[in-house]
């Protein structure tokens, strides 16, 4: 296995992702400009933290060649749910920014009627993408269904609709937490645990009393918290040269986030809590045996990013 920088762990996995990406459409549909809409915002240099991790559980758990060719499939399908998740997030009667992955958003370049089509795209496209497996290979049917409900109301659209809901109001702790395990945690929850499921072939249900599932599932969620933190951190101290999006726009908006709710100094405290827990549960599949190096790579980065 991989001892690598985040760099180059970054790097390798946009070259994993990238094949797979690009043939999503096939020649004749990508004339559509839904389509160029949708592949310039799946294209535009995002970090593709959720395939990294895919690739991060996948290699922890020695998963063959046969299964990691699939990961790559479901972490394709992820990153398009995540990309569509942005491009509505960007919209004006959403977060209404300008700049994203560096790039002018998809609204901005594509006008909004054709980005609102492009998520619905991706949406769908996802979608199709995960009956299709299934009707190859049946025992992912909980997995792609994982994904699917991470996707939706109980997942990063549950999210989205309370942060929304909650500009200019002041909510609990509690609730905030809800926020953030919905709209960031969901979909990494996705990429840490799915590996996992289609090395059984089995779902949710079938594994909820596996210890691996658990601590996979346990990990998830520390690292949803730690980078949604960051994430409200960035908006405050970051520029949007380094960011690649706008800074500043939780405040403008009266966002409920970690900052606004603890301030600076406490939302890192918050963070560093989160990343505690993250190296107690590697060190616990540590002593399972596995090797938990390039995972805890991701946690130092989860903690010092600044893009
Ligand atoms: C941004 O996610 C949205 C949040 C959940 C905070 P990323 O920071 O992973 O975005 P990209 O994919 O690198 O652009
Ligand atoms: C959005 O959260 C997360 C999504 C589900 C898209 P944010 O609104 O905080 O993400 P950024 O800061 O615009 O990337
Ligand atoms: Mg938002
Ligand atoms: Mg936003
Ligand atoms: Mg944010």
């Amino acid at each position: 296995m991989s001892h690598d920088d985040i760099g180059t762990l970054i790097e390798k996995t946009e070259a994993w992702i990238l094949p797979e990406l690009e043939n999503i459409f096939n020649e004749k549909e990508s004339e559509d400009v839904t389509v160029k809409a949708a592949m310039y915002s799946l294209l535009a240099g995002g970090k593709r933290l959720r395939p990294l991790m895919m690739r991060l559980t996948s290699d922890m758990l020695g998963l063959g060649e046969e299964t990691v060719h699939d990961v790559r499939y479901f972490a394709a399908t992820l990153e398009m749910l995540h990309t569509y998740s942005l491009i509505h997030d960007d919209l004006p009667a959403l977060d209404n920014d300008e700049l994203r992955r560096g790039k002018p958003t998809c609204h901005m370049v594509y006008g909004e009627g054709i980005a609102v089509l492009a998520g619905d795209l991706l949406l769908n496209k996802a979608m199709e993408r995960l009956f299709s497996i299934c009707e190859k290979r049946p025992g992912y049917i909980s997995a792609a269904s994982s994904m699917a409900v991470n996707a939706g109301i109980n997942g990063m659209l549950g999210g989205q609709s309370i942060d929304i809901s909650s500009e200019d109001k002041e909510i609990s702790m509690e609730l905030l937490t809800e926020l953030q395990e919905k709209k960031t945690g969901a979909f990494i929850e996705a990429a840490v645990v799915t590996p996992y499921y289609l090395s059984k072939e089995t779902g949710r249900a079938a594994s909820a009393d596996d210890e691996t599932a658990e601590s996979l599932r346990r990990l998830a969620s520390h690292i949803g918290l730690a980078f949604q933190i960051r994430d409200d951190i960035l908006d405050v101290t970051s520029s949007s040269e380094v960011l690649g999006k706008s800074t500043g726009k939780d405040e403008r908006d009266a966002k409920a986030t970690f900052v606004t709710l603890l301030g600076i100094e406490g939302a890192e405290k918050r963070l560093k809590e989160e990343t505690d827990g993250i190296r107690l549960i590697l060190a616990g599949l540590r002593a399972n045996g596995y090797d938990t190096s390039d995972y805890e790579t991701l946690t130092d980065f989860l903690v010092n990013r600044d893009r």
